[in-house]
């Protein structure tokens, strides 16, 4: 197997789902965000955006996340909104990813929605490059207009990860040692035989 770096941190890598301080700090979040507008863009659209959250920001997401909560579900529980309140502060960085969409005759909404999960994927390659870790978590959350439009957002604004950024508080689960095979097709070999 070829060791050069890119394509190992490609094979090896894993989410944390707990995360503590230290997270990356500014000049290394912006070096992540470089990556992340790097990524494949049909049309050149740009269709992403970022916001993030550090410290006591992470609780105004929170009381976000909780009126979500309540939007969608009126009767939920205070063990519910308790949980939907208190998610930022699973990690000491999160990030909101949020596709933005603009009308474009050759490029859809759901490309421009890509566009920006490839972003959020270019964030996390490159926070666990800078020696940290990342998970991406999203929830009924991501459906409501109302909290897209509270995060900046409009129209048919989408927002596609909350990305949780810090340093594993948990051992790392071992990496799936998936067959390429199971998942590749190769016509090809079937043309060629
Ligand atoms: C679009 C998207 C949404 C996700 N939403 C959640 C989520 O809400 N909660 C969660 O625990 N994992 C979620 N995940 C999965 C985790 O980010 C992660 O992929 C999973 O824990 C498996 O870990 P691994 O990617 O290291 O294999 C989501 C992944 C994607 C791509």
């Amino acid at each position: 197997m070829n060791s050069n770096p890119v394509l190992t941190a490609l094979r090896q890598r894993n989410s944390a789902p707990k995360l503590d301080a230290p997270a990356p700090d500014e000049t290394q979040l912006d070096q992540m965000l470089r990556c992340a507008l790097r990524s494949p863009d049909h049309g050149r659209l740009r269709p992403w955006r970022f916001v993030s959250f550090r410290a006591s920001a992470r609780d105004e997401l929170g009381q976000l996340l909780e009126s979500s909560l309540l939007r969608s579900n009126p009767q939920a529980d205070e063990a519910a909104r308790a949980k939907a309140r208190s998610a930022p502060r699973r990690a000491p960085l999160v990030v909101a990813v949020m596709a933005r969409i603009s009308e474009h005759p050759k490029v859809p909404a759901w490309e421009q929605q890509l566009s920006a999960g490839c972003a959020a994927f270019a964030l996390e390659l490159a926070a666990e490059a800078l020696g940290y870790a990342a998970i991406w978590r999203t929830g009924s959350f991501c459906e409501d207009a109302e909290l897209v439009k509270a995060l900046g957002g409009a129209g048919e604004d989408r927002i596609v990860a909350f990305l949780y950024f810090g340093t594993p508080a948990c051992n790392l689960k071992p990496v799936p040692d998936l067959d390429p095979d199971d998942f590749h097709e190769r016509w090809d070999a079937v043309a060629d035989s």
